[in-house]
């Protein structure tokens, strides 16, 4: 079985995801940003992630999941700031899972990861206070993802490959 691990990152955070997981597979595997990948042809498994822009995956993501999983055995891993169990969370990922329409997801990871200080500042001195007491939920998100979350997706990557393994048997 050959598992490619991709995924997109401005900060890092879910560069540590992919890493996390790409460190579990014992199959053949290759890990790989979006940007450097052009199809999942010659995969049998693909984890794919992302971070949450504007309430759902980025632009270039979409794209990426829209043309190339169609009928394809893959699995998500979504960084974002908000804490997991914010209500909003399962909106973006329905959404992100949208782009993938037609893919097998085999399971979605999804966990909080710290925002910039760009985007911090941003949400502090918004006029709007929704932002403002966004910004106190996504601060608490300070140093995410921790160990706890990187295991968590190790787990989930195991998961992953487990029920993989159980239908091409
Ligand atoms: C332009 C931009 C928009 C963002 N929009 C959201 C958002 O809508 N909801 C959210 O929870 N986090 C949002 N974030 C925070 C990121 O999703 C979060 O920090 C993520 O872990 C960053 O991942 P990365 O380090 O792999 O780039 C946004 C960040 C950026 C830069």
């Amino acid at each position: 079985m050959k598992v490619l691990v991709t995924y997109m990152t401005q900060t890092g955070n879910t560069k540590k995801i992919a890493d996390a997981i790409y460190d579990t597979i014992d199959d053949d595997k290759e890990i790989k940003e979006i940007k450097e990948v052009d199809n999942l042809e010659g995969y049998d498994l693909a984890f794919i992630g992302f971070p949450i822009h504007q309430f759902n995956a980025p632009d270039e993501v979409k794209k990426f999941l829209n043309n190339n999983t169609k009928n394809k055995d893959i699995a998500l891993f979504i960084t974002h700031g908000a804490p997991e169990d914010f209500g909003q969370v399962s909106d973006w990922i329905s959404k992100s899972k949208e782009a993938a329409k037609g893919a097998n997801i085999v399971d979605v990871f999804q966990c909080q990861g710290e925002v910039s200080q760009e985007i911090m500042d941003m949400l502090q001195n918004s006029d709007d206070p929704q932002m403002n007491q966004f910004a106190e939920l996504v601060a608490a998100g300070k140093g995410q993802p921790d160990e706890t979350k990187v295991e968590k997706a190790k787990s989930f990557a195991r998961d992953v490959i487990t029920q993989k393994k159980a239908w091409t048997k």
